[in-house]
């Protein structure tokens, strides 16, 4: 089924742009993550799930590249199953992009609700997109809400909270362990 997300555009603001995005990168985003549904592997669910990511135009790699979609992959062993979100930024990253490739994620299903990242998208998003980064999510018929990566995911647990090894390495206490190992020092 083609969707016209089109029809459901708001109106932009004084610059032109709806939540940054010019209309045309609007169009493409929610246009392409629509379409993503189509790819999903999902015949335990029945739950299609499309995601799209649209890449700034100033990334370094891949310069013809605006748009990587993904959809959702189950197994029969369900909890081995993965998110059209994370398939979508899996690709991304296998093809050079980083946090700052990312201008906007689009999500599409084929329910008239509007489905948002589960928790573990949403902290896979946040490696990789910083806070304002905006996630639309659409509808069947194309419509969409827009809430920004952080605030789905408020006061995230990220890469730079995480100390240098060598500082954790004087606080836990390690200590060279059998065969060139370390190990933490017992109490
Ligand atoms: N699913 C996604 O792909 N993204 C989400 O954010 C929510 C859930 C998928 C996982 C599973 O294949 C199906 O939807 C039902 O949970």
């Amino acid at each position: 089924m083609s969707t016209d997300p089109t029809s459901s555009i708001p109106r932009p603001d004084a610059n032109g742009l709806v939540h940054g995005l010019t209309i045309e990168e609007l169009k493409l985003l929610s246009t392409s993550c629509l379409e993503a549904r189509a790819l999903a592997y999902c015949p335990y669910s029945l739950f299609r799930v499309g995601a799209s990511l649209l890449i700034h135009a100033s990334s370094p790699t891949t310069a013809s590249t605006t748009v990587i979609s993904g959809a959702n992959i189950e197994n029969a062993s369900y909890p081995v199953g993965t998110c059209a979100e994370r398939t979508a930024l899996g690709t991304a990253i296998l093809q050079g992009h980083r946090l700052g490739s990312f201008k906007a994620i689009g999500v599409a299903t084929d329910m008239d609700d509007f489905c948002s990242p589960c928790g573990m998208c949403r902290q896979f998003i946040r490696e990789f997109c910083g806070n304002e980064v905006p996630v639309f999510m659409h509808n069947k018929s194309g419509e969409f809400r827009v809430l920004t990566v952080g605030e789905l995911l408020p006061m995230s647990f990220g890469p730079e909270k995480l100390p240098p090894r060598e500082v954790l390495k004087g606080v836990v206490g390690v200590e060279q362990g059998g065969e060139g190992g370390e190990k933490i020092k017992e109490a």
